[in-house]
């Protein structure tokens, strides 16, 4: 299915970001997994994808700095020549209330969730082979870019006030480079909601918050990897957010007080 075709991942060595490389692999792409802290784990990943017959390598960086994400795409494109798919991934998950939110939380949220994927998707599009944006390419050279949103972006959690924000953000950057960057490129997002239980947490957090979503259950990573290689392999649809939340962000006020 995307055979010939490159992708980096950021956050790409655990949890959902490694389930995305894994499923691209899986599809024939070639992959380039992106990691800040996890080294071990991120050669594992890489690991297993070349087990599955394509080529992967792996990349270091801070997604809070300017210069180490401009670093992290230029190293991507070394090791690969060029990137079809990007997916943004890697993010921070602080609980802080509004009230407490100050400048430095709100700025590396902003940095790490909203500001780094907005770079590497500029950079992503200064690639030659998207430089002409008047002229649609055929749908198998279009470019791919999906942003891992969260479905707090369509209610208020109090406990994660700057991570929220920066979420929001990232969900209008999604809207504008889908206008800026059609037709060479589709710019779309899927907003996982009950997935996972946040780092620190175990299984008893997800029973606990079960209830919360229609659907009374907790979604896998497969419902997100699914919703992933969608957008990707669909030529129609951009700045789009497909919401895999059990239909969680019907309900209101969800997050209690
Ligand atoms: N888990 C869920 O159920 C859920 C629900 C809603 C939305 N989401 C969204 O889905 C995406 C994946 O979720 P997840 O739970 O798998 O994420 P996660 O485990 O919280 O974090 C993913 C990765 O982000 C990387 N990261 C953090 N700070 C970084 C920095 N300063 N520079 C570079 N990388 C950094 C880490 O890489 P290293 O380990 O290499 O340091 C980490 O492995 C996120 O965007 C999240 O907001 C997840």
């Amino acid at each position: 299915m995307l055979q010939g075709k490159t992708a980096l991942v950021t956050g790409g060595a655990a949890r959902i970001g490694a389930a995305c490389v894994e499923a691209l692999a899986a599809a024939g792409a070639d992959v380039v997994v992106h990691f800040h802290s996890s080294g071990q784990e991120a050669q594992k990943v890489a690991e297993s994808a070349r087990a599955r017959g394509v080529r992967a390598g792996t990349v270091r960086g801070d997604l809070a700095s300017e210069e180490q994400t401009r670093a992290i795409f230029s190293s991507a494109l070394e090791l690969t020549g060029g990137i079809d798919i990007l997916v943004n991934s890697a993010s921070i998950f602080p609980g802080e209330p509004l009230g407490e939110a100050g400048f430095a939380s709100l700025e590396e949220n902003s940095r790490v969730n909203a500001w780094a994927p907005l770079l590497l998707s500029q950079l992503f599009a200064s690639q030659k082979r998207y430089a002409d944006r008047e002229n649609a390419p055929e749908a198998e050279g279009l470019g791919n870019i999906v942003n891992l949103l969260d479905t707090r972006i369509t209610d208020y959690d109090r406990h994660h006030a700057a991570y929220s924000l920066s979420k929001r953000s990232l969900f209008s950057i999604t809207r504008m480079l889908s206008v800026e960057y059609a037709p060479a490129i589709k710019v779309n997002a899927v907003a996982p909601g009950l997935i996972l239980p946040p780092r620190g947490e175990g299984p008893e957090y997800l029973r606990r918050m079960a209830d919360t979503n229609p659907m009374r259950r907790c979604g896998s990573i497969a419902d997100v990897t699914s919703a992933l290689l969608f957008l990707i392999t669909t030529t129609f649809i951009t700045g789009q957010v497909i919401f895999v939340d059990g239909g969680r962000r019907t309900r209101g006020s969800m997050y209690g007080t």
